[in-house]
């Protein structure tokens, strides 16, 4: 498994476990699939607070505790949204220093850590006092309460806006061969801050099944594909590599990004690290296929 060096001394490993849709009402299968993880050479850990208004982050703190003497790994989380955790109702998104402040604590006493290695901003619009955030996270490193920063942002006056006036190490998007929106960000992009890639396998259309969730999951379309569309650039890039994973994995990286795969169940995690292994690297030409067989996207809101 290649690692990648984040600024603030981070290092995480190349693919990450998105545990968004961990199976945590089976804390067998859970442990199993976190266990595999780390066995497997993942050493980053995608979490937020808001994913199951807080129960994501204290299981996830929970089943790491019996790694930590074994296992060297970081754990990424994020804040930003006020929620009741009592109802499980998101209230409101809230980027205030005072929010974030005690967002911070609250995800600290979930993982059961002193200092969160990543704490990523979940959203973002370009009305929030944005230096007030910034300030706040710079705040929250000088007490060595995080130990790095970042967001997690499709829009692209936000992303310009924290690029240019923060200390961000990292930005989260949704990144794969279908969904190549990230593309004109990527070519932007300073060397020290890093893309970490969500849903590279596009919810498992890029995956060994993607036949079935095709019919499934996608049967409008998404984005600018209709199903046939779709249908005909997964045949497409099929012909190109069978393995979809390896071939979103290996378009990921020929971007220079990070690959955060989420999964419901420890089948798929060892179908992906399987994938992440056959790898292919590809040629410039080879690449070039790659984006000759998809639609290529534009963001098209939030621009300015
Ligand atoms: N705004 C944000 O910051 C944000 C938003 C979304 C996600 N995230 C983070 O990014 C991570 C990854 O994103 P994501 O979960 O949307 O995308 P993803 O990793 O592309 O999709 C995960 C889903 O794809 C399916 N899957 C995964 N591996 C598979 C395989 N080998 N075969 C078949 N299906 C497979 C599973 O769906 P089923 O469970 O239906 O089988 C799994 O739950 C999340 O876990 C989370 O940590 C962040």
């Amino acid at each position: 498994m290649r690692n990648i060096q984040l600024k603030d001394g981070i290092n995480i490993s190349e693919l990450s476990l998105g545990c968004m849709n961990l199976p945590l009402d089976d804390r067998t299968e859970t442990e199993k699939i976190i266990r595999f993880a780390l066995e497997s050479g993942i050493t980053h850990f995608d979490t937020a607070d808001l994913y199951q208004f807080g129960q994501n982050e204290e299981v996830l703190g929970e089943v790491m505790k019996q790694f930590r003497s074994d296992y060297t790994f970081t754990i990424g989380t994020k804040g930003g949204n006020e929620f009741d955790a009592e109802k499980q109702e998101k209230i409101t998104w809230n980027p205030s220093a005072s929010h974030i402040k005690n967002a911070v604590k609250d995800s600290l006493s979930r993982l059961g850590v002193e200092s969160i290695d990543l704490y990523q901003l979940h959203g973002g619009t370009i009305e929030d006092n944005k230096d007030e955030t910034i300030s706040a996270f710079e705040d929250l490193k000088k007490e060595g309460l995080i130990k790095s920063y970042g967001i997690s942002s499709i829009r692209l006056n936000v992303i310009d806006y924290y690029l240019k006036h923060s200390n961000i190490s990292t930005l989260m998007m949704q990144f794969n061969p279908i969904d190549n929106r990230p593309l004109e960000v990527v070519r932007n992009l300073d060397e020290d801050v890093k893309i970490l890639s969500r849903g590279p396998v596009m919810k498992g259309l890029l995956s060994s099944n993607s036949r079935k969730v095709l019919d499934d999951k996608f049967a409008e379309g998404v984005l600018d594909y209709s199903y046939e569309e779709l249908e005909s650039a997964i045949s497409r890039l099929g012909q190109i590599n069978g393995d979809l994973t390896a071939l979103s994995y290996a378009f990921l990286r020929h971007n220079n990004a990070a690959i955060v795969n989420g999964v419901s169940s420890l089948e798929q995690l060892e179908d992906n690290v399987e994938s992440y292994m056959n790898m292919p690297e590809f040629t410039q030409e080879e690449y070039e296929n790659i984006l000759d067989a998809v639609k290529l996207i534009r963001y098209e809101e939030h621009r300015a």
